[in-house]
């Protein structure tokens, strides 16, 4: 257990108190002079109790100037100036105005948090609590002000001056010449981790939407010089997603103005600022020369999120921050289902799955698990994880499941109706949901109740399934029995509601009815009577459409998986089944042996697959074949070891490789034709050469490894990109070559040479750490950009050998580098120090060295977030 005491006592949910005053109106005037920024902020401010309460204001790095109330400077015994607090000792029992001015230093400003400058710009990254580093104020998601922002700065340095809402004013001011000044008004009330401000030479990209209520509504990229001719596709998908929401949601945008701005220096994807979308110019600037098909739909999704966040979290925002996944897990929710309706819903739900499975469960089996509603913290920005996001958005899927579709969308109708304006909780979320579905007198099949539970226990339950079968008389028993293991101080679990799509496959492999078991019970018995009596009993399709976040072992032996394998109806369960047989062969492989019977087996359903009569589409095919994600690997592994699967993997492509050589070369060929096709189109042919190339190389295809070679220096970036992936396990010449071409190629344009970086981290050599370390050293290194650190030290973990080294070399580096980033940017380092997590998962020998590598850290002097992380670790 813990032993050292916390250096910073934790937020508790159960502490949570309204905050004593409104704050109706807020006013920044901000100057930008040479060297610091003025924040002059007038709150205008409303006592919500007739007693006179202290007011307590939070404010960080901000070097204060002057303190008054309704316009006279206060005394200094009036106030008094804590570490990272104001407190005002009296205020009025009638509405007052507190103005503080503050100075600001940018510049000196790495943790990309409150006011910053990338590039020549200043921007600004205010959730969760960014807003205190601009100026003092209660910077909590339950304030809910309108904001009218005056910006004043050098014409020529800045010319573009941004904000929340609509430019209400805007020209030179006449006593300073060379210099301007913008005034922007937001009319919707937000709370300030909504407030964004940036100040730039940014190049303009203009374009228009109109509402269905027929509002005229003017798009704005703003990006640095040059960045131009790579903004279509951002906007494109801008469009996109405000029909979507209209169509779908009846959710229409609310104001004239829609600004989107590409940052290079960002700790996350991209921020839904009310009216000012910032995002990390890697999720903007791409188009197919320059990005993979991967990244046009990611981008394409998280233009969406951004944009549906104006409704699913700036309309109705969180109450406090324990309410995180009130507005994310709903707004991946309404992110997926944009995905699947744009483009292949079957394959969008097994990514999002597969996903899931390889980051959600991982989290949930180790030291950070913890609820979608945590009920305590010390560093809010290390809850901005899977299970608030990905697993907050399954929760909202199941109620789907559960409500059917329908019923699911009048409850969410009924939401946005009855909290629009308000800071809301996630027990309001599914009181609306269940409410609005129930309108017209329908029973329940579930207890909300225990569905809650789901918001409040950590770990990822398990269901059993057990399988009696009476041959004579055709009746099929099946029980199924929920647990859920203990996670750091919760060691008791209760059921949970989980919905369970199941069918049989009939005797002629098809499935039959999918059927809809609410498993809300530790056990539970279901009959089918009157099947046909065959000696085998029926495969079991078992959580189609991946229907809960479950694990879950059954009665299902190889005949069934490769029946369901061959033909089950459902997308997600065919291809779970390949799953559980690429699972046994790779781990076989990983543990010395081989099973060559079950190998046998899958080559000849493959050869099947591959023919001329098998998946004729190459999107499915392609998901088919691809392995399943280490992460899930290692849990399966009494001691994980991380080298062993990764060499498992290259054996196992170079034996597919060279036993299907024949059909892979027919498929390669049959592709070849759309592969240039202009995305969405060609994108399976792509993904299947990707695939067909990996395997085809390792097994010592000359021919195709210098295919691969060519396609780094053409026109697709996804196909170049699936030339290095390919290349890159094999030590051979191609490899240094293709390296070297991408290099040469994209050396100026740093969004995309962070993948150079990232490549040249995770390729397995001898000298490799040596590399990483002078990757460090590079001249286009950035260590300020929050991309390029990623790349390169995500790169060394993506690099089993090297990484988990038995002499603890890796782990030691990292953990050196993870101080150093610490320094400046703590929400970036503690995000990486979670590379350390599965280490009770190893055996002796690594779990020694990534000990030490913890004692390493926790005897820095880290940030309250990575000592957090590194607290719960060594727990
Ligand atoms: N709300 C953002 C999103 O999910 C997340 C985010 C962007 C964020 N930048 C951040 C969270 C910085 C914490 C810190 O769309
Ligand atoms: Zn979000």
């Amino acid at each position: 257990m813990v032993t050292t005491p916390s250096p910073q006592p934790s937020v508790r949910l159960e502490d949570y108190r309204p905050f004593p005053f409104k704050i109706p109106n807020t006013e920044l005037n901000v100057v930008i002079q040479q060297h610091d920024v003025l924040v002059t902020a007038d709150l205008h401010l409303e006592p919500v109790l007739q007693s006179s309460e202290p007011l307590l204001l939070q404010g960080v790095d901000l070097e204060l100037i002057s303190v008054s109330l309704d316009g006279h400077a206060l005394p200094a015994d009036a106030y008094s100036v804590g570490v990272d607090t104001l407190r005002i000792h009296v205020t009025p029992n009638q509405p007052f105005t507190v103005t503080t001015v503050c100075k600001l230093d940018p510049a000196a400003n790495g943790s990309l948090e409150g006011l910053y400058v990338s590039g020549g710009m200043l921007t600004t990254q205010c959730e969760a609590e960014g807003f205190r580093r601009i100026t003092f104020h209660p910077d909590r998601p339950d304030v809910l002000s309108c904001f009218r922002v005056r910006i004043e700065a050098d014409r020529e340095h800045y010319p573009v001056l941004l904000s929340n809402g609509n430019a209400i004013d805007a020209g030179p001011i006449p006593q300073a010449p060379g210099r301007h000044a913008v005034v922007w008004e937001d009319p919707f009330p937000k709370p300030s981790y909504l407030f964004a401000l940036v100040a730039g030479d940014l190049r303009e990209i203009r374009d228009h939407f109109t509402t269905s209520s027929g509002r005229r509504v003017t798009l704005r990229l703003h990006v640095e010089a040059g960045d131009e001719p790579y903004t279509a596709h951002a906007m494109e998908s801008l469009k996109r997603s405000m029909a979507w929401d209209e169509q779908v949601y009846g959710l229409e945008y609310d104001l004239d103005e829609f600004n989107t701005v590409a940052v290079r220096h960002f700790n996350m994807g991209a921020m839904e600022n009310k009216s000012l979308n910032i995002f990390n110019s890697k999720l903007v600037l791409a188009d197919a020369e320059t990005a993979t098909d991967g990244e046009l739909e990611r981008i394409e999704s998280v233009v969406a999120h951004e944009y549906f966040h104006n409704w699913s979290g700036n309309r109705i925002t969180c109450r406090d921050w324990f309410q995180l996944s009130l507005k994310e897990g709903l707004t991946v929710f309404r992110d997926q289902c944009f995905t699947a309706d744009l483009h292949s819903a079957a394959l969008k739900r097994i990514e999002d799955a597969a996903m899931l499975r390889n980051t959600q469960f991982r989290e949930d089996a180790g030291p950070t698990a913890h609820p979608v509603k945590p009920d305590a913290y010390q560093a809010i920005d290390n809850f901005y994880t899977t299970t608030i996001y990905e697993k907050g958005a399954e929760l909202i899927r199941m109620l789907r499941t559960l409500l059917g579709n329908e019923r699911f969308m009048r409850g969410m109708r009924l939401y946005f109706q009855r909290h629009d304006g308000e800071a809301a909780t996630t027990e309001d979320f599914v009181e609306a949901i269940v409410e609005g579905a129930t309108e017209d007198g329908t029973p329940l099949n579930f207890q909300p109740e225990k569905f809650k539970r789901w918001y409040l226990q950590a770990g990822t339950p398990h269901v059993s399934v057990d399988r009696r079968w009476d041959a004579t008389s055709g009746r099929l028993t099946l029980t199924f029995r929920q647990s859920t293991a203990p996670t750091p101080g919760q060691p008791d679990k209760f059921p949970v509601v989980i919905p369970v799509l199941w069918a049989i496959l009939n005797p002629d492999g098809r499935a039959g009815d999918e059927r809809l078991l609410v498993l809300d019970q530790d056990q539970q018995t279901v009959v089918l009577e009157g099947l046909a009596s065959t000696p085998h009993p029926p495969a079991l399709s078992l959580f189609r459409q991946f229907s809960a976040p479950v694990t879950w072992t059954a009665d299902q032996d190889d005949d069934d998986l490769f029946a369901l394998f061959a033909g089950d109806s459902d997308a997600f369960a065919r291809w779970d089944a390949g799953q559980q047989i690429w699972k046994r062969l790779l781990l076989a492989r990983a543990s010395g042996g081989d099973d060559s019977h079950l190998e046998r087996r899958m080559l000849d359903a493959l050869s099947q697959l591959l023919s001329p009569s098998g998946e004729k589409d190459p999107a499915v095919l392609a998901t088919l074949l691809a392995f399943p994600g280490r992460a899930e690997l290692e849990a399966l592994q009494n001691e994980a070891d991380p080298p062993a699967l990764f060499q498992a993997a290259c054996d196992l492509r170079a034996t597919l490789g060279s036993q299907l050589a024949e059909a892979l070369q027919r498929r390669l060929a049959s592709s070849a034709e759309s592969l240039h096709a202009a995305w969405p189109a060609g994108q399976g042919d792509r993904q299947l050469t990707a695939l067909i190339w990996s395997w085809l190389s390792a097994s010592g295809e000359e021919g195709v490894r210098d295919a691969a070679l060519a396609a780094v220096s053409g026109p697709s970036m996804t196909l170049a990109r699936a030339a290095l992936r390919a290349l890159q396990p094999i030590d051979c010449a191609q490899r240094l070559q293709a390296l070297q071409v991408f290099h040469d190629r994209w050396q100026d344009r740093p969004v995309i040479f962070d993948t150079w970086f990232a490549l040249e981290a995770s390729t397995p050599r001898p000298d490799a750490l040596a590399r990483v370390e002078a990757l460090l050293q590079h001249p286009r290194f950035d260590p300020m950009a929050p991309n390029s650190v990623r790349a390169v030290l995500g790169g060394l973990v993506a690099n089993p050998s090297v990484f988990h080294a038995l002499d603890g070399s890796g782990y030691r580096f990292m953990a050196h580098q993870i101080i150093a980033v610490d320094g400046r940017n703590p929400i970036t380092a503690s995000r990486l120090a979670k590379v350390f997590s599965r280490w009770h998962t190893y055996g002796q020998e690594r779990k020694a060295a990534v000990q030490h590598a913890l004692a390493v850290l926790a005897a820095a002097d880290l940030s309250t977030n990575t000592r957090e992380v590194v607290t719960l670790m060594q727990a």
